[in-house]
């Protein structure tokens, strides 16, 4: 791992940081490059923004690892509340929750009573619940979590990393009960003894991983394949993979973050690729930020520019 992602990585989870690097204006500039806006019609606005290019959204209120019972409550009731304001949407932005900020590190059961919750209302609505995945103390409990909540509600889908040396094992498990899949790299610090630390074999994992995933048994249980990745070569590699097999160019849908690879993302779209975009909103965003620079440490240069630029 570099040590300029070592760093932001640390900054991602310093309380002296998140407490005041969000109140300066220069960040709040250069954070706007990956989110639109901190309130839920700004995420609607940017989604309304994506459809003339045939690409529609997924989105994400900001917040992980809330220490207050009464706060993941909140969280769950303004996604319900979300869930119900996108549904005037065609189609609907598709929610991606973090267990986290259901409350996960206080009480799982109550976390499963929000996920149900959050899966039967996008369900009864026609939409889809997608669930994150967080660091790796959190695998287990996400995927159990996942299973739970897909046995009652099938239009469920659940993150994987690729970066993980388990993730094979989670994906035939998760192929086995038809769960939705979003294979990501992985956005975490983690130890070498759980995922790989260079990043050329991640990328040879996700190949792999991604061809499972449009392989015969994924594509007969109704698995819904999501590369949530911004690596174009990668996408072409797996579009070429799919059409020596001829399938659909519908065979798998590509999720990207708003703000990157903007070109790529109306170029998929007009390929025939289902193309949804994550819009992330909310006033918590700065370990997510932090986690964003981390994946581009390039990035960092945006923020001097615009240091520069005051
Ligand atoms: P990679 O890092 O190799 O980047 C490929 C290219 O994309 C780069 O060369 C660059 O051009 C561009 N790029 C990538 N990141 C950029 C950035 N931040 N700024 C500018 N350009 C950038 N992770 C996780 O652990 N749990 C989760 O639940 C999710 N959820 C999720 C949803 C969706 C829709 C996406 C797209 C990603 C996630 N992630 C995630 C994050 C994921 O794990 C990973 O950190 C990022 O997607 C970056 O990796 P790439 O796959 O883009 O490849």
């Amino acid at each position: 791992m570099s040590l300029m992602r070592s760093i932001l990585l640390a900054a991602s989870q310093n309380r002296w940081l998140r407490e005041r690097a969000p109140k300066h204006a220069f960040v709040r500039r250069a954070v706007s490059r990956f989110m639109p806006g901190e309130e839920l019609e700004d995420m609607l606005r940017a989604v309304q923004g994506l459809a003339p290019e045939g690409i529609h959204g997924v989105f994400t209120r900001l917040g992980e690892n809330v220490t207050d019972p009464a706060e993941a409550d909140a969280v769950a009731a303004q996604y319900l509340d979300a869930i119900d304001r996108v549904r005037g949407v065609a189609p609907p932005p598709e929610p991606s929750v973090k267990p986290t900020q259901l409350g996960l590190d206080l009480d799982a059961e109550r976390c499963y009573a929000h996920l149900r919750a959050l899966a039967a209302r996008a369900d009864a609505l026609g939409n889809y619940l997608w669930i994150d995945m967080e660091g790796t103390p959190y695998v287990d409990m996400t995927l159990d979590l996942t299973r739970r909540v897909r046995a009652e509600f099938p239009r469920v889908g659940v993150c994987l990393q690729a970066y993980l040396y388990r993730t094979a094992d989670d994906l035939a498990a998760m192929i086995e009960i038809g769960a939705g899949v979003r294979l990501v790299k992985g956005a975490y610090s983690e130890p070498r003894t759980l995922a790989f630390p260079k990043k050329a074999d991640v990328d040879r994992n996700y190949r792999a991983l991604a061809e499972v995933m449009l392989g015969e048994r994924a594509r007969s249980a109704g698995v819904r394949a999501v590369l949530g990745t911004h690596d174009v070569s990668l996408i072409e590699d797996m579009r070429q993979h799919g059409q020596r097999r001829h399938l659909p160019a519908t065979a798998f849908e590509v999720h990207m973050l708003y703000g990157i690879q903007r070109e790529a993302q109306v170029r998929l779209a007009r390929d025939g690729v289902p193309v949804r975009v994550l819009v992330a909103y909310g006033a918590y965003w700065f370990p997510w930020y932090m986690r964003r620079l981390a994946e581009r440490p390039a990035n960092v240069w945006f923020i001097l520019r615009s240091l520069r630029e005051r």
